[in-house]
Parts: structure tokens; sequence; C-alpha cells
């Protein structure tokens, strides 16, 4: 039983392996697609971390493989259809991440709110000045409403979050309603057209796909309101980058914060990077001791059952075992 993966990962997953007697190699390098295709020809198993490209041509060159795991809960880099039509399982790691996602959408933004990158940026530009009245105000968050667009888990993290710290009213809209935050959040689904309209914080959960690209783009930012905030921790490809800068320098929205873009990571020059209303992090949203120890534990049980022929304990395709 071997394991190929693409970048090293906390070390509570390789001990899983080592006990699981699997044998594993941990690339040394960015390797491009090609020299991925040749090296994973000698393992059974691929723990896939960052973003690989895993598309048809990919899974068909790799079409032996007993398991792809992804060190991800989002699977947007994988042709899904593509590793099922080949019965390869994909593993994910959901769950485990929810809570500190939304940490991390929750931080985004309040520090939007107070134009807190901004304002950091001012001291080191030595343009701290005199208390002024009427300089960089922020605006407030209690009682407002948020609007989740995607309430799966990490959607429900973040709209208890806000309900617990700010009395925010939550709606959402979704593929299918979720009764669970209807009953624990008072959730209230709306459609897309009335989730743009009301929301004052507007939250991204989804997933990105071909129906979600660039969902948020002119037409969209034109229904919101002026001084909302748009947020979003999911994919950078949700938005259309370009109408998104326009709509913050027109007024047409107040603020965002944003820990994923397309491309990532993002350009140092970008003017969005300089913009008081925006405030942009590296894509951290799982990032801390205790969740990314917990996804690769997770990705390493998926690997061991793909290796063992067992089902997958997190299986993006299951339609593969029936
Ligand atoms: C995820 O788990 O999908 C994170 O965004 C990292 O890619």
């Amino acid at each position: 039983m071997n394991a190929f993966i693409t970048k090293q990962i906390p070390e509570a997953g390789l001990q899983l392996l080592k006990e699981a007697g699997v044998n594993f190699a941990i690339a040394d390098k960015k390797l491009s697609q090609e020299e991925l295709i040749a090296q994973v020809q000698s393992y059974d198993a691929l723990l896939s971390v960052g973003f690989v490209r895993a598309d048809a041509a990919f899974l068909k060159a790799c079409s032996h493989l007993k398991v792809l795991s992804l060190f991800s809960v989002g699977y947007d880099n994988v042709e899904i259809a593509a590793a099922t039509r080949l019965k390869i399982p994909v593993g994910n790691t959901p769950g485990v991440l929810s809570g500190v996602t939304a940490d991390t959408a929750f931080l985004l933004m309040l520090a939007t709110s107070r134009k807190a990158f901004y304002n950091y940026h001012k001291i080191l530009d030595g343009k701290w000045q005199e208390f002024d009245p009427v300089a960089d105000l922020g605006i407030e968050l209690n009682g407002k409403t948020l609007g989740i667009f995607g309430l799966g888990n990490i959607g429900y993290e973040m709209a208890k979050k806000c309900r617990a710290a700010f009395d925010m009213s939550v709606i959402y809209h979704n593929r299918k309603p979720n009764p669970a935050a209807e009953k624990e959040l008072e959730a209230r689904y709306v459609s897309f057209e009335e989730l743009l309209v009301q929301s004052d914080v507007l939250s991204l959960h989804a997933n990105f796909s071909p129906e979600t690209k660039a969902l948020f783009n002119k037409d969209a930012f034109g229904k919101m309101k002026r001084n909302a905030i748009f947020v979003n921790t999911a994919r950078g490809g949700l938005h259309h980058e370009g109408d998104l800068k326009a709509a913050l320098e027109s007024g047409i929205i107040w603020g965002a914060g944003l820990d994923v873009t397309s491309p990532e990571p993002m350009d140092p020059a970008n003017p969005l990077l300089k913009m008081p209303n925006v405030c942009v992090l590296p894509h951290i949203g799982s990032a801390t001791v205790e969740t990314r120890n917990a996804m690769a534990v997770m990705a390493a049980r998926n690997v061991i059952a793909g290796l063992r022929g067992e089902r997958l304990p997190a299986i993006v395709n299951a339609e593969i075992y029936q």
C-alpha cells in the first residue's frame, strides 16, 4: 500500500498512514501536471494538497488510482464525473473546518465594517493623526441582516456566530431549504434576488461550479444595498473581481472581505488591497493547528480506506458504490 502526497501535511495524518502500513512519499517541490502524472504511476493513492487540477485527462492518465484523497472540503479542482466514470473514489474533509472557516468570514465581516486593515496600514505609513470625529468611520453590525449564500455547515456556523454576537437576523438562499437553520436560527429562505436586495452583510458559502461561476457580478452588486458588506470565504471564482472593484469604487456597495480570490495568489499590486473598505486574507479559512490536524487525519483515513478497498469515510462521489 503506497501513497503520493503533493505537499507536506501535519504529522497527525502521516502518523496514521505509518500505523496503517502505508508507505508514502511527499513531493519536495511543486510538480507540473506531467511530472505529477509520471510520479503517480507507481502509487496506488494520491493525497492531493493545494491546487492540483484533476481533470478528465489527468484522471484518465491516473486511472489505476484506488483513491484520490483531497486535503480540502472543496472539490472544484476535480472533474468528479470523470473520476466516477473511472471508478476512482474521491475523498474530502467536510465538517472539521466549518467552525474556523466561519470564524474567518466573521473576522472579515467585522474587519471590513471598521476598515481595520486600512487603518492598520495608516499606522505603518505614519498617518495616525489626532482624533478626528469624521475620519474613516465604519458601520455597525448590531441588528443588521445577514444573508447567507449556501447554507451548509460553514454557512450555518457563520449565521450562528452573527446571531450570537450581533443579534443579526438571517436570510439565506440555497439549492434546497435548510429546516434545521430555520428552526434553530430563525433563518428565512429567500430568492436569490431577495438575498441581494435585503442583506446588509452577504456571506458566500457555496461550492464553485459552472452554475455559480461569477454569479456575483455587476448585475448582482447593482441590486445590493449601498451600505452592504460582501464577504467571500468560499471560492474566488464566485465573484467577478472587476465588477466587485467597480462596485466598491463607485459606492454601489460599501465594502468587501475576501479570503479567496481568482487567481490565487492575488497580485500584490491589485488595487483592491489599497481600498479602505476592503480586507483581503490569503485563503487562510481553515488555517489553525487544530483544524489542519483534523484535516490531515481525515485525508489519511480516506487514503487508508481507499487502499483497503473500503468505502471512504468522507466520500464525494458516493455513487461509485452503487
Ligand atoms: C477547502 O478546504 O476547500 C479550503 O478552501 C482549502 O482549499
